[in-house]
């Protein structure tokens, strides 16, 4: 259990009372978080971070206020030192959670004519190792029922309003999965419950491909799914983003899922069915370690 949160400021207990009943994060889920990785104290891309709460706020029309990335810079430091989390070596996951603020009347319109101060935490916990089970055996994802609908305008951003993720997230546990795969209301692959999905296949012309949903699929659009394009060119892979029916999955060659925190983690079983050989493959292998190599520094 953390020591200390920091809220609006001020680094404190973490057992000690910290927001409004009155919150609207509270009461509607009406707030927006991003979830990040600080190695020797360094978040890794905060930049990146930054942007996307910001892309969050405005399409909830919460009001950041001006020197929000100074105040994320500070708060972080503070809590990591707090923490014991900055020291060399360190490894840490960071949340920060943006709600509107506390308003005390009913409903569900914020007031247009007075301005809520947003409630602003922040969280951190020392990275907890992926378990040998997932990096040499892989995943197992199952298809959620939620089904994700691409012309929803919430669905690409990373709001407080989390209860599908947490209800797919409770399915795949009754089925024995380590996680839900999301498909799109056309039956096209999104996302996995906190990860973007990737898979590595042979196109028709022979070429290796490293192949993701395209932004449309109502996926989030991930710091390390972006890295990730990037990264494959350098590899041998010619990077495609694309509308993926789950049949590509069951017939890649390799997959995997990546996130921030979690980093690239191998997926070798969908629905009960292997992908591939059934066992994480070297694309996947080599695309953790750079990943990783790259939040160190090395
Ligand atoms: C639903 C969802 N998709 C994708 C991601 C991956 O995004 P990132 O690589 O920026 O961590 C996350 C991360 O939290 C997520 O919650």
């Amino acid at each position: 259990m953390p020591g200390f949160v920091w809220v609006n400021g001020e680094v404190l207990p973490a057992d000690a009372p910290h927001i409004a009943v009155f919150d609207r994060g509270f009461q509607l889920g009406d707030g927006i978080f991003e979830t990040m990785r600080a190695s020797g104290g360094r978040v890794t891309e905060l930049a990146e971070h930054e942007a996307r709460l910001r892309r969050s706020a405005d399409g909830l029309d919460i009001d950041l206020p001006a020197d929000v990335r100074a105040r994320l810079e500070r708060g972080i430091a503070d809590l990591l030192a707090a923490e014991g989390l900055d020291g060399p070596g360190a490894d840490a996951s960071i949340r920060v959670t943006v709600s509107r603020g506390a308003w005390s009347s009913r409903g569900l319109l914020p007031p247009r004519d007075v301005h809520l101060e947003p409630t602003i935490a922040i969280q951190a916990w020392p990275v907890v190792p992926a378990p040998p089970s997932h990096l040499e055996g892989g995943l197992h994802l199952v298809a959620s029922a939620v089904r994700r609908d691409p012309a929803n305008p919430l669905v690409t951003l990373k709001t407080t309003s989390r209860a599908d993720y947490v209800f797919a997230r409770l399915e795949a546990r009754r089925a024995g999965a380590d996680d839900a795969l999301f498909l799109t209301t056309s039956g096209h692959i999104s996302e996995s419950t906190t990860a973007n999905v990737f898979l590595v296949r042979r196109a028709a012309d022979g070429v290796p491909e490293l192949a993701t949903p395209a932004l449309g699929c109502a996926i989030l659009p991930g710091t390390t799914r972006s890295w990730l394009l990037r990264w494959a060119t350098g590899v041998g892979l010619r990077p495609v983003e694309a509308w993926l029916l789950p049949d590509a999955l069951a017939s890649a060659d390799e997959a995997f899922v990546c996130s921030s925190v979690a980093g690239v983690l191998p997926v070798t079983r969908f629905d009960g069915a292997p992908i591939g050989d059934g066992h994480p493959g070297p694309f996947t292998r080599r695309a953790r370690a750079d990943r990783e190599g790259f939040i160190v520094g090395r």
